[in-house]
């Protein structure tokens, strides 16, 4: 049994992927055959309520200086990320002239909000490409992986922060003790910490099991984060659920006794024992019904497949390689994915190696089924797409085709 990563407790594996590669290692032609796989399995924590990945690939292998996931892409997100910073800036942060941190600012999406307000921020972001794009933005980054270190020097340089925030960047980190570590440091004694990431009620609930992949190495509740917190001094006084992401869970933290706890976080940890997320048995069932859903899938691809219809993928995310590889679908069902990002187009798609082309292909080639990889985007997209008069599938919360409009 492998040692929880929180608490060192044995954890129970529940579900196994197989082999699985770099989610979002989009790979040119010439370099097949140098991929690199890990096995993928999910386990619990009995003790701290952790679900967490059992073993993940080293760091530098997922976030570099080509990393393909520019966040600013998506126009709902981008607007997600204005409402954010207001939520912060209206409800939370108490200092009239703040210091702001944020951990994985990835392109800049969320200081952008910060800067043009000329508010004093950091943004902390390893994947070089997409540190670049925000400081081309005018958004203050530094090039690095956060841990305790960085915030020692954050310190030094620039004095304690008012407000630490993250969003889908915490669950990525195996490391979090050093994190923690970290914020304890940089955090003012009133400073708050708020932070976002895919929400493990919404994954059972939904079996939206393509939110497991290499980069997500734990898959939160209030139960788990209540105590890796804890731990450190911290208390959650807040959460607000989010549509982002398939189902995410946005919770606001600060140091014990601080900030009044809200009544939503007593009737959600209420609602997360009711739903078993403090339980090995929920995720034993989870278990049977994603390979349910997995079986569904490939089901319905063969079947559209000998009926002679043309089925491609759109947006080539990175969820969608857990689906690929553990349903072994490659480019005999799947014949392309058509993404907005000129980084993956050119390429194919990690382990499956289906060919990922510029939207434009799909604009002008109209195939009868489009498997909707992008679902957290399902509004954005639809509304964009009412000329395609093909079927969609979607495998969320269970595989079934539909028509838009
Ligand atoms: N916050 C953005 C980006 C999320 S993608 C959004 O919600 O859209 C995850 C980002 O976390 C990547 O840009 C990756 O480079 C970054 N990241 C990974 N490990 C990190 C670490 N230790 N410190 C800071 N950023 C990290
Ligand atoms: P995400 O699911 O991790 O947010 O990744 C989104 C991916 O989907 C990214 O590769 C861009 C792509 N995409 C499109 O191709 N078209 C779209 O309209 C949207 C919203 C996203
Ligand atoms: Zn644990």
């Amino acid at each position: 049994m492998n040692p929880c990563l929180v608490c060192k407790t044995p954890v129970e594996t529940f579900v196994s992927f197989g082999p699985q590669p770099i989610a979002n290692g989009f790979i040119a032609e010439k370099d097949l055959g140098r991929e690199y796989f890990f096995e993928m399995e999910v386990a619990f924590c009995p003790e701290c309520k952790m679900a967490q990945l059992v073993r993940q690939p080293d760091r530098e292998q997922m976030f570099h200086e080509n990393y393909p996931f520019f966040s600013s892409l998506s126009k709902g997100m981008v607007e997600h990320f204005r409402k954010f910073s207001e939520t912060l800036l209206t409800k939370h942060i108490r200092s009239a002239a703040p210091f702001v941190v944020e951990m994985g600012s990835n392109d800049g999406i969320m200081l952008r909000n910060f800067q043009e307000k000329g508010i004093r921020h950091l943004g902390v972001e390893p994947s070089g490409n997409v540190a670049e794009a925000a400081r081309a933005k005018g958004v203050d980054t530094w090039t690095e992986f956060f841990d305790e270190k960085v915030a020692e020097k954050i310190v030094a340089e620039r004095g304690q922060a008012d407000a630490f925030f993250t969003s889908n960047v915490f669950c990525h980190i195996p490391y979090t003790h050093s994190i923690l570590k970290g914020i304890d440091k940089l955090l003012k004694p009133d400073g708050i910490v708020a932070f976002e990431d895919p929400y493990l009620g919404e994954i059972v609930a939904n079996t939206t099991y393509d939110q497991v992949y290499d980069e997500h190495v734990f898959f939160f509740s209030l139960h788990s984060v209540s105590y890796l917190f804890g731990r450190h001094g911290f208390e959650l006084f807040d959460v607000e659920p989010q549509e982002t992401h398939g189902g995410s869970m946005r919770y606001y933290l600060a140091r014990k006794g601080a900030r009044p706890v809200s009544e939503r976080v007593r009737a959600t940890l209420a609602q997360e024992k009711e739903l078993g997320l403090d339980r090995i048995e929920t995720f034993r069932k989870f278990a049977k019904n994603v390979e349910a859903s997995r079986d569904a899938f490939v089901a319905l691809l063969r079947k559209l497949k000998s009926e002679g219809k043309r089925v491609v993928g759109y947006a080539a995310t990175s969820k969608s390689t857990t689906i690929l590889n553990y349903g072994k679908i490659g480019p005999e069902l799947i014949e392309y994915i058509c993404d907005t990002t000129p980084l993956k187009q050119g390429k194919v798609s990690p382990g499956m190696h289906i060919p990922v082309v510029p939207h434009e292909r799909f604009a002008a080639d109209r195939p009868d089924y489009a498997v909707l990889f992008a679902y957290n985007h399902r509004k954005e997209i639809l509304a964009k797409e009412k000329a395609y008069a093909g079927e969609w599938i979607t495998y969320v919360p269970n595989v079934h085709t539909f028509a838009n409009g």
